[in-house]
């Protein structure tokens, strides 16, 4: 490597997931007073008002659905709830608190929770864009900013991290997700929990995290969000139990159930799922919500005769608390009267809730998060503003360059910028964007153009389409967007999903550019003028034909509320990208589902002559994806050493190091995830043709080149085997250092676990 540097990366390696011992939190640890005060205070309540412990309903500020129940107040005066959400604000959240707290036989002080997503006020990039980063130290930061924001408005609690595995980019939900990735999104959970919750949830900037939905929401059945789920259970704890573990490993105080059946149960009545595996395997020490009005859901579901069954159902199942839909408020005293839910059942579930109440101390001040100055002081705070932009800029990914198209050329006087979200505040932040303002904060990518482009760079606007169905076969706004674009040097394309296309209830069954936007596209890639295509959506699309025939794309997610400017620092090139995708993009909506990390099957297409017939494929198109998992361009090239290993071999509490140099072959400084894969080539039932163990991000100089090192344990290698024992297994393995997921594009090394 003529010029160039060369060290060894961080001593240690890249975070492994067994290496990350499950401890318990500080929260969790016994508190002889708290219990003494918990006992006294449980053995004065009547059990309408233990009930009420459990009853967490929705103010009338905001709903995330039908509201099944008004006058939410009388119900706090009475003792009848214990919990609240979609309240804050210092003031209002005081108002409650002081009707729990004054007007109460007990003065309980009510917990105020949340949905804190991807940032409160200061909005960050959607959360599947924030994955895209790689970048945990950020994603922890902008979790981190949240819950400073979040607290600040007397929230207590936010509904947040969803950790949910998603490999149906037809399922809306995926944008508030880490992506496909078991490993990637565990790292991400637990990043995210470390970031609201801090180390001491008695801190008045800390906020109780949510690992939801509980569980394999991510696997409805054709992508249509709350359909039914009926998957193997060895795919339940392979692939979607993995980053709610590291959730419970990291701490998380809560969990939410999913609107979902597992297995012919509802989530939410599963015994399954809310005892045996999430209490007495993993030991999780918390409190369960159920999610919104799911255990009245129950019903339609089949699994309950009445409300009332399913009240107890949920109970008895392992939920401590029902969100909104009043099940237990009106049916659990009768349910104990009668003997059909024991007092013992009861008492537990009020404990766990209390207990929470307890170590965020507001027995001790139940007021001490309502604090107006301090909300005053603290919302859009301008580091919280810069911290969005970086980690903005850090969720983009480059998915195309031709000829060096982006960063924008130095003489582009006039740009273009068209298509329904160039200059449009609201689409910036996405869906459940929590408190964030979507009519006049966000800076658009119009605005972030204009404020970063130099005197004399024209910036235009035309809006040229719509992304609404309905417009698709209009052309009403081409001719001025075509004018516009004859005009100028470059045409930045700014397509996509409109914010709501995403998120809860957001499923579509077609993946392409919604509305008339593709039909413009063709139209101005046939102006010959170069065409940057500016991707803003919180699922892949296929964008196959703008892959062809475009020049660029950047795929900017929602970026959140300094979205615009973020977007002109990557065209412009004052920030190298350097996100990479957190989930494969398919040709079309027929590779759905499509991931990475898929089996091999008897008849891989690789084994057959080129066309043959009789191998696992579509009879009309590739079974590669359009973007692999892991990838995502630069402005820089970076070039990979062939890997090595440190042994050939390692038996039972051994280890491997693997290392590859990673060199930056261009001329710009530039950061690159390092990723690790393995396959594990024959297990007692088959694994996957690939599985990402590790990644690194490292920033390197022009020439400089760095060696990356992951060391690989035996337990890293672990899966659910045939017996449904978790462990890994002795034999051979492949491993790969590599820019991106694709068995295909590099050799691997081989090494083995001995017995
Ligand atoms: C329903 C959603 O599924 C859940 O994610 C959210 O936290 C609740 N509504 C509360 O808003």
């Amino acid at each position: 490597m003529s010029g160039a540097s060369e060290r060894e990366a961080n001593a240690g390696s890249s975070p492994t997931l067994a290496s990350s011992q499950s401890v318990e939190p500080a929260w969790a640890r016994r508190d002889a007073e708290m219990d003494r005060f918990l006992d006294e205070l449980i053995a004065k309540m009547t059990l309408q008002e233990k009930v009420g412990q459990l009853t967490l309903l929705t103010s009338d500020w905001e709903s995330t659905g039908p509201t099944m129940r008004e006058g939410y107040k009388q119900d706090i005066a009475a003792g009848r709830v214990g919990a609240i959400f979609n309240a804050y604000t210092a003031e209002y959240t005081r108002d409650l608190q002081a009707m729990a707290v004054e007007g109460t036989r007990l003065g309980i002080p009510l917990l105020f929770g949340y949905d804190v997503i991807h940032g409160h006020r200061t909005i960050f990039p959607i959360s599947l864009g924030e994955a895209a980063s790689w970048d945990l130290d950020a994603i922890e930061e902008s979790a981190r900013i949240s819950a400073i924001e979040a607290s600040a408005e007397g929230i207590h609690w936010t509904f947040s991290p969803m950790v949910d595995v998603s490999r149906d980019a037809r399922w809306g939900r995926g944008s508030e997700g880490a992506g496909e990735d078991v490993f990637l999104g565990s790292l991400i959970a637990k990043a995210r929990v470390r970031g609201y919750q801090g180390d001491d949830l008695g801190a008045i900037d800390t906020v109780l995290a949510t690992a939801k939905h509980f569980a394999a929401y991510g696997a409805a059945q054709a992508g249509r969000d709350y359909h039914t789920v009926d998957i193997s259970e060895r795919t339940l704890r392979d692939t979607y139990l993995p980053p709610f573990k590291a959730a419970v490993d990291e701490g998380v105080a809560t969990f939410m159930t999913a609107f979902n059946e597992y297995d012919g149960v509802p989530a939410s009545g599963s015994r399954f799922l809310l005892t045996d595996v999430l209490r007495d395997e993993w030991g999780f020490d918390g409190f369960v919500v159920t999610d919104y009005t799911s255990i009245n859901e129950m019903v339609p579901h089949g699994y309950a005769r009445n409300l009332a069954q399913a009240g107890e159902q949920a109970l008895h199942a392992g939920v401590d608390m029902d969100m909104q839909g009043a099940v237990f408020m009106e049916n659990m005293v009768n349910s104990v009267e009668q003997g059909r839910v024991s007092q013992a059942g009861i008492d537990r579930a009020v404990r766990r809730v209390l207990e929470m109440k307890y170590r965020l101390g507001l027995f001790e001040d139940p007021y001490r998060y309502a604090d107006a100055e301090r909300q005053q002081a603290t919302l859009y705070k301008p580091e919280f503003l810069d911290a969005a932009r970086d980690v903005a800029r850090k969720s983009m990914v480059l998915l195309k360059n031709e000829g060096g198209t982006l960063p924008l050329a130095a003489d582009a006087n006039r740009i273009a910028v068209i298509g329904p979200l160039g200059d449009s505040k609201p689409d910036m932040i996405g869906s459940w964007a929590a408190a964030g303002d979507r009519q006049t904060r966000p800076v658009t990518v119009l605005e972030g153009l204009r404020a970063r482009a130099g005197d004399g760079v024209r910036v235009d606007y035309a809006k040229g389409a719509s992304y609404e169905f309905a417009d698709e076969g209009k052309t009403d706004g081409f001719a001025e967007a075509l004018a516009l674009a004859e005009e100028s040097d470059v045409i930045v394309a700014a397509m996509g999903e409109k914010w709501d296309m995403t998120g809860e209830a957001a499923s579509r069954t077609s993946l392409d550019l919604p509305g008339n936007q593709q039909a413009l596209l063709e139209r101005l890639v046939a102006t010959g003028k170069p065409v940057v295509l500016v991707m803003m959506s919180g699922r892949p699309n296929s964008i196959t034909w703008a892959d062809e025939h475009v020049d660029a794309i950047l795929h900017a997610w929602y970026p959140g509320t300094q979205g615009g400017h973020a977007v002109a620092d990557v065209l412009f090139g004052d920030y190298n990208p350097s996100g990479k995708l957190p989930v494969t993009f398919p040709r079309n909506v027929g590779q759905v589902p499509i991931h990475y990390d898929m089996k091999n099957t008897g008849r891989p297409i690789e084994l057959g002559a080129p066309g043959a017939k009789y191998v696992s494929r579509y009879l009309n198109t590739p079974n590669d994806p359009l973007y692999r998992f892991g990838y995502g361009l630069s402005y820089t090239s970076f070039g990979y050493s062939p890997a090595t290993l440190s042994a050939a071999s390692m038996g039972p509490g051994g280890s491997i190091t693997a290392r590859a140099t990673v060199t930056n072959t261009g001329d710009r400084a530039g950061e690159e995830v390092v990723q690790l894969y393995v396959r594990d080539l024959v297990g007692s039932v088959t694994r996957p043709v690939q599985e990402l163990k590790g990644f690194e991000k490292v920033m390197l100089q022009p020439g400089e080149a760095r060696t990356v090192s992951f060391t690989l344990r035996p337990e890293d290698l672990a899966f659910t085997r045939a017996d449904m024992t978790h462990g890994w297994e002795p034999g051979e393995f492949q491993l790969w250092i590599a820019p991106s997921s694709g068995a295909a594009a590099s050799t691997p090394v081989t090494f083995s676990i001995t017995e």
